[in-house]
């Protein structure tokens, strides 16, 4: 049964609706309040407050749980792949063999070399973080395609990560692009531009493609994090599919967000240098004044395991086995965790492992350079962005447009710069 919030300001009695969520989430519908109270709400970082309705993605913090259209993170990364997650976040429904086959067909059709792009990357300086440069050639694809085509304009951002993930990488080591190969699935064509020497008949491993194929799944949606909700904000404005994900592209970038996965390496690089003697580290992460955090770690809504930290974490010991890769930093990360989840400023502060943690263990291990990880996130979500904008656009949100609470200078009169 519905029921009405009450707030009591400056002597009288306001009423807003109510509304609960599939989940059993709560929310008071605040579109009114400043119009009938003149008062706005106040919530730096948005920790608590609800952007829009969404049936894509469901996730509990305090449970760990994650589910895609309702169906759990654990059985899509254990049994789907991942142009069958993309199709589910795009469609809201798992494809069937026909709908699944056609749409893979329809992302091969889009798999090929844009030479015009390929110009416009080649004058890209190497000094160039590969995230800059993937934001700034996905914004050059407005100019090269109409943006009222929706449908294609999707596949062909699905189809076309890869490849500019795969130019920069080739480009960074000075070798000779390798043109995409239709006849492999998604994830074993990216690996074949990326590490085939050009002519080669390059075999990919399949323990690689499928660590890829489970990696990108669990990368693929996660609600109204930094990134996406900066797709929406971008998309909300009406500019285009392109320009909205060359947005969420730098937002994922930042360290705090997509970037960790490249700093949780580094960090424990260092580490590593400093003899792989943990305790320091986490003296210094619970230091304020240090300007240090254990990157990997702390979630703005798990506040339980990240449920894909656990599935990562678990992948990561697989597939260096499989692989035959002892990696150091892998013992560093599981004392690292181990000493943290036993910390007491941790455990207050409920700082658990989050996706970002493991996954550069893996990455290396599959040999993707360090300073790629978080294109390699890019590519996970892109399908969870894209269907967000797609959301954001069939509901027709409104533009989205903040209010704030001035705290300057009252008003005051001009000074001539003489008399300053
Ligand atoms: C992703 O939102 C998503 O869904 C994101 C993501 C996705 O799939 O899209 O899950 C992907 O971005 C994962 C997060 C990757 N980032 C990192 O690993 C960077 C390190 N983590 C943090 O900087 C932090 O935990 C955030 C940014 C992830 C969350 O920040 P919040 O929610 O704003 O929390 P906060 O900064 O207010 O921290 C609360 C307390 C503070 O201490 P007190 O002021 O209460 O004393 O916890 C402390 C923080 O100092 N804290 C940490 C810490 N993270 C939080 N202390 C040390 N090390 C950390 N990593």
């Amino acid at each position: 049964m519905s029921q009405n919030a009450i707030v009591n300001l400056d002597g009288q009695t306001f009423e807003f609706p109510t509304f609960v969520g599939t989940e059993n989430e709560k929310a008071i519908d605040i579109a009114k309040l400043r119009d009938l109270t003149g008062y706005i709400t106040y919530d730096p970082g948005f920790k608590n407050t609800g952007a829009t309705k969404s049936a894509i993605t469901f996730l509990d913090g305090e449970e760990g749980i994650l589910r895609h259209c309702g169906y759990s993170i654990e059985e899509l990364a254990d049994k789907a792949s991942f142009l069958e997650v993309a199709y589910l976040l795009l469609n809201g429904e798992l494809p069937t063999q026909s709908q699944l086959d056609a749409f893979e067909t329809a992302v091969k059709k889009y798999t090929v070399t844009n030479e015009a792009l390929l110009k416009m990357e080649q004058v890209i300086p190497t000094s160039t973080h590969p995230m800059s440069e993937l934001s700034a050639l996905v914004g050059l694809m407005e100019g090269q395609y109409n943006p009222d085509e929706t449908s294609e304009n999707i596949l062909r951002l699905i189809a076309a990560l890869p490849i500019l993930a795969a130019w920069n990488y080739k480009k960074s080591i000075g070798e000779a692009i390798v043109a995409p190969d239709q006849s492999l699935d998604y994830c074993s064509n990216f690996l074949k531009m990326m590490f085939a020497k050009p002519g080669e008949d390059y075999k990919v491993d399949p323990i690689v493609s499928k660590a890829l194929n489970k990696l990108l799944i669990l990368h693929a949606d996660h609600e109204q994090n930094c990134s996406t909700s900066t797709v929406r904000l971008i998309g909300s404005s009406h500019a285009s599919l392109f320009s909205s994900i060359s947005g969420g592209i730098l937002a994922l970038f930042g360290p705090l967000h997509g970037g960790a996965n490249q700093a949780v390496i580094e960090m424990l690089e260092e580490i590593k240098q400093a003899g792989g003697d943990t305790t320091k580290f986490i003296a210094m992460a619970k230091d304020k004044t240090s300007g240090f955090r254990l990157m990997g770690f702390g979630h703005r809504v798990y506040k339980n395991f990240d449920p894909r930290a656990r599935i990562i974490k678990k992948a990561a010991d697989n597939v260096l086995t499989a692989l035959g890769v002892k990696d150091p930093v892998l013992t560093i990360a599981q004392e690292l965790e181990a000493a943290a989840l036993s910390d007491e400023y941790f455990v207050a502060r409920k700082l658990y492992p989050n996706v970002d943690f493991y996954s550069g263990i893996i990455y290396r291990a599959l040999d993707i350079p360090t300073n790629m990880f978080t294109i390699l996130f890019a590519i996970g979500r892109l399908p969870g962005w894209i269907s967000q904008h797609m959301e954001m656009m069939t509901n027709k949100d409104p533009i989205g447009r903040p209010r704030q609470i001035y705290v300057g200078s009252p008003e005051r009169a001009f000074v001539d710069i003489a008399k300053r």
